[in-house]
């Protein structure tokens, strides 16, 4: 992979994390080439990371043998139709992680031909503990899937997807999964606090049983029901808890709350989608 060119349309938060995360495993800047309108963030770029920069997604497109799509969903078309004539020219591979856009969309834009692999990767990313799902479409062989894996592998861990649909699911778990960790931590801190915790020592119990909680479970060959049977001893406070959770009917709210994430990522494909 480190004799490949790899370019960056939009220099955002995701391009700065995925850019890092190649430094770290080896790339060199002068591989690596960013577009992006705000001078601030190509100063950033070039001064810290040692990148080339451009204004100009074509520049971009004319010297990377990879080109990662990484401005926001609205964008995107306006992006690739007019690049249009560049993608067509040198066909490098798209690796898109625009959250919601579809391959033929992206296809459509680009002129057609091109070998696609949309990425949904996390906010954890940004601190290289990514869990992304890829999908490959039919034109992308198995050495531009290794590309494509081992450049999201530097931010995190990766699946690949065999349906390109399944990204909306995954959209639903790790996408927007983050939310929902934050969401339930926030509540448990609250009632830490509720009950008498500085609220400094609620955050931090809050955090490390969270991550502890993963790690544990990245570590065991057991399954997490068999996990969290070993936390609950007949009679204790965690039975108790966990009672309160099933009567108030917290597995069924989950599901109703995943299903309204996986519809929304279908409806905003189709919107994102139009030309
Ligand atoms: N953050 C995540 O964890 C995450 C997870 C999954 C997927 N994604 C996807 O990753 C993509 C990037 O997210 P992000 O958080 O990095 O967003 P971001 O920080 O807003 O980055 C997008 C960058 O693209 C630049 N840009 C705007 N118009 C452009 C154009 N025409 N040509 C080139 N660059 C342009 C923006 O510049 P200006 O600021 O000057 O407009 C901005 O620097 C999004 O599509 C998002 O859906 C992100």
């Amino acid at each position: 992979m480190q004799d490949l060119v790899i370019g960056f349309i939009g220099g955002g938060n995701m391009a700065r994390s995925l850019v890092g995360g190649l430094l770290n495993t080896g790339w060199s800047g002068g591989d690596i080439y960013v577009s992006e309108p705000e001078q601030d963030k190509r100063e950033y770029f070039e001064q810290q990371m040692g990148t080339h920069v451009s204004p100009l997604n074509g520049t971009v497109v004319q010297h990377a043998d990879v080109v990662v799509l990484a401005v926001k969903p609205q964008v995107l078309r306006q992006v690739l139709t007019s690049a249009r004539d560049e993608l067509q020219r040198h066909r490098p591979l798209l690796v898109s992680i625009v959250a919601g856009i579809r391959e033929r969309d992206i296809q459509r834009w680009s002129g057609g031909g091109i070998s696609i692999v949309r990425a949904m990767p996390n906010t954890p990313a940004l601190v290289g503990s990514g869990a992304t799902g890829l999908f490959a479409n039919a034109l992308t062989d198995d050495t531009q899937r290794d590309t494509a894996e081992s450049l999201l592998r530097a931010v995190g861990m990766t699946v690949w997807l065999a349906e390109e649909q399944q990204l909306d699911a995954v959209t639903a778990l790790s996408g927007s999964g983050p939310a929902y960790f934050m969401y339930f931590m926030e509540a448990l801190e609250k009632a830490g606090t509720e009950h008498g915790l500085p609220a400094e020592t609620a955050r931090l119990l809050t955090l490390e049983t969270c991550l502890g909680s993963a790690k544990l479970a990245i570590n065991s060959t057991e399954e997490l029901p068999e996990l969290r049977r070993r936390v609950t001893s007949p009679g204790g406070t965690t039975e108790r808890a966990l009672e309160v959770m099933d009567q108030s009917g917290l597995p069924g709210i989950l599901n109703k709350a995943f299903d309204a994430a996986v519809k929304r990522a279908s409806e905003l494909a189709e919107l994102l989608g139009r030309d």
